[in-house]
């Protein structure tokens, strides 16, 4: 490891899961090129996000964080973008209401297109070609011409980030997240079904909450709260060029940060602590996660938390687990207990998506039984040892597609072919990442009556 952290230090180390690019003066050319463009996020908003992260460490609210595997050139439309950020805020609102407790808002959007794979190569048939790796890298057709790493895709990811955050940042703010516009938020794929009925059932209670305060005085004038929401953006930070052109230092508070999203990830493939990823993320001051998988020993745990978090800042890190719904009560008990007993302040949140892929014919899938499973172990894991769950990972969007296997729509095997539209990993669809939600929230509302209440305590 080396003492001297800069921007581009991790290429010192060795790296995984990040191509070799056949014109490397191309390379070299695009870099500079994005390091003079300005950055998509700035500072202030980060600190933020790490300060309402550094609540979900300390149990006093939950964290949702959320969106697809991989973000496509293909599907760039605003309906997309719509449907996706209504479905989150309805989760988000069904979270709060049940848990009673803030809910901070983080999207798997705006530069979520680098993927790492499992295999360098793919087959079929007899035709063997490198892997698609998101589209900042290569493009997903079957063509040895189109697995062809090409620089130019970071330029098409940082305007398609740029145009994505815009939209996000109008309906965040622009009056369309307004509290007293919750009826508005159900979209196409989920009027006329039970999961639909009852979030108008949600809806309807909430406005009457909206209208009693309103009447006592408290509107959107008086109240920022019920006027916008704090959303966020995150991605796994994968292609370090790309990460590095948009690290810029903050020219008020010192500290560096990278600037392509509020929160980014290193992926379960990308944590070992002498590579570059490790090194990269060691550097900036943004809230980050940490992917966890079966094979993180709470010893390799530690040592990543004391490289990657070494003041144990509130809000810094959060422990992404991702172990599978049969492995989640073998793994997860040994991280917490030795996170709790060196006194680490982190997020525990649950990705129940990664460690429960299956295969189904020619499609990977993912039962939503094991999806809930994995999240509900979780939930019981840390009630059984003190420790705050707080908060979940998704892979989902609000199309109607059938990627993930059951729920109450009940998809069959047979029904995968009919709208299977991911570029990568499949996702819930609108509908079941709502089912979902209001599951969570049974399992926050067990706690809610040995909690504090944030208003009692705000109060003191
Ligand atoms: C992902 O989040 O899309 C991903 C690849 O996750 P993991 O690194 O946990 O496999
Ligand atoms: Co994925």
């Amino acid at each position: 490891m080396n003492k001297v952290w800069t921007p581009n230090s991790w290429r010192q180390q060795p790296i995984v899961q990040v191509p070799t690019y056949p014109d490397a003066a191309r390379l070299a050319e695009v870099e500079a090129d994005l390091a003079e463009w300005p950055p998509l996020v700035i500072a202030d908003e980060v600190r933020r996000l790490r300060g309402s992260l550094a609540q979900v460490a300390a149990g006093k609210a939950f964290l949702l964080q959320g969106g697809d595997c991989a973000e496509s050139f293909k599907e760039h439309s605003a309906n997309n973008i719509r449907d996706f950020f209504k479905v989150f805020l309805s989760m988000a609102v069904v979270l709060t209401y049940s848990a009673g407790l803030p809910v901070v808002k983080v999207g798997r959007i705006a530069g979520q297109f680098a993927k790492p794979r499992s295999s360098d190569v793919e087959k079929r048939g007899d035709v063997v070609l490198p892997s698609y790796r998101g589209d900042i890298i290569n493009d997903f057709d079957f063509t040895p011409e189109s697995r062809i790493p090409d620089p130019e895709r970071m330029r098409k990811v940082y305007r398609q980030s740029a145009a994505t955050l815009n939209l996000v940042r109008g309906f965040a703010t622009g009056g369309y997240a307004k509290l007293d516009r919750v009826h508005t938020w159900m979209i196409d794929a989920l009027a006329n079904s039970p999961v639909g009925a009852r979030f108008e059932e949600v809806a309807n209670r909430i406005t009457e909450a909206v209208e009693f305060m309103r009447a006592c005085g408290v509107t959107s004038e008086t109240a920022r709260e019920l006027e916008s929401v704090s959303f966020y953006t995150s991605h796994e930070a994968l292609l370090l060029p790309y990460e590095e052109a948009l690290t810029r230092q903050d020219s008020v508070r010192g500290g560096w940060y990278d600037t392509s999203a509020h929160f980014i990830w290193i992926g379960d493939r990308t944590r070992q602590p002498d590579h570059a990823h490790v090194e990269y993320f060691r550097g900036i001051a943004n809230p980050i996660g940490l992917k966890c998988g079966p094979s993180l020993t709470p010893k390799g745990l530690i040592e990543l938390i004391d490289i990657l978090n070494p003041d144990n800042i509130a809000g810094r890190l959060t422990l992404i687990n991702r172990f599978g719904h049969d492995k989640v009560e073998k793994h997860l008990p040994d991280l917490i207990k030795a996170v709790r007993d060196e006194g680490k302040n982190v997020v525990w949140s649950c990705d129940p998506m990664h460690g429960n892929t299956i295969s189904a014919g020619s499609y990977k899938t993912r039962p939503f039984d094991r999806i809930l499973s994995e999240v509900k172990s979780f939930f019981a894991v840390h009630r059984d040892l003190g420790t705050w769950a707080g908060g979940i990972h998704l892979e989902m969007t609000g199309k109607d597609v059938t990627e993930c296997l059951g729920g109450a729509v009940n998809l069959v095997e047979d029904d995968l072919a009919t709208a299977y539209d991911t570029a990568c990993d499949p996702r819930l669809n609108a509908k079941q990442a709502l089912e979902l939600a209001f599951l969570v929230a049974e399992e926050l509302k067990v706690d809610r009556a040995n909690r504090p209440s944030p208003l009692l305590e705000a109060a003191e």
